[in-house]
């Protein structure tokens, strides 16, 4: 059935040419999103990836990630602070206590009790932030009872210091500096 014969409802459906300009559209639309596409993933700057790396800097710009202010004697800057003490007792349990006991007292066997004046890696701040950022290394340990881990990355200087400060609190033969 050629098409010029459709009918329906009495309305006779014609078969004309489209327009000339519709096609040129057509074409030069084709033409536009190939070009537009090169552009976007190419040259663009409008990626959500984009987007996102200008927003965090606009926000980081906006609101400075506090710097950790440390004291030029290494001496703990949160002693006495009382949040930092209720904070660092906190990691202590969490994190400390299976080899230190929860009181730090060493009842657990493997850690030194940290609540006497006895101190075999040092007597003050610097030397047992250094401790507990660091580790101690199985050929450095004294006691012959294993290694103690790294906290650095775990805990980081702001959580050590809380938990220094709680030690502090606890025993004061814990030296502020050498
Ligand atoms: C896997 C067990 C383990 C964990 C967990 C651990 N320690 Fe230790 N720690 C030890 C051992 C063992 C020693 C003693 C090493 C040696 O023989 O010299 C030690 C030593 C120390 C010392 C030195 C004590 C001194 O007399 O000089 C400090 C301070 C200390 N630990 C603090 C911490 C803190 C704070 C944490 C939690 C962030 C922690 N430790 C987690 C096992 C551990």
């Amino acid at each position: 059935m050629s098409t010029e014969d459709k009918e329906f409802d009495g309305i006779k459906q014609a078969d004309n040419e489209m327009p000339y300009w519709w096609k040129l559209f057509f074409v030069l639309a084709i033409f536009f999103a190939i070009g537009y596409s090169i552009y976007f993933f190419g040259f663009s700057k409008w990626r959500n990836a984009d987007h996102f790396r200008t927003e965090v800097a606009e926000h980081e710009k906006k609101f400075p990630k506090k710097q950790f202010q440390k004291n030029q004697d290494g001496s703990n800057p949160l002693r006495g602070n009382a949040e930092a003490i209720a904070a660092g007792a906190k990691t202590f349990k969490n994190i400390c206590a299976t080899c230190h006991g929860a009181e730090a007292k060493g009842d657990q066997g493997i850690g030194p009790n940290l609540t006497d004046s006895e101190w075999i890696h040092g007597d003050y701040d610097d030397a047992i932030f250094t401790t507990i950022m660091e580790g101690i290394k199985q050929e450095n340990t004294k006691l012959g009872k294993g290694a103690m881990p790294a906290h650095k990355d775990s805990i980081g200087e702001e959580g050590i210091y809380q938990i220094m400060a709680w030690i502090a609190e606890k025993n004061p033969s814990l030296k502020k500096v050498k």
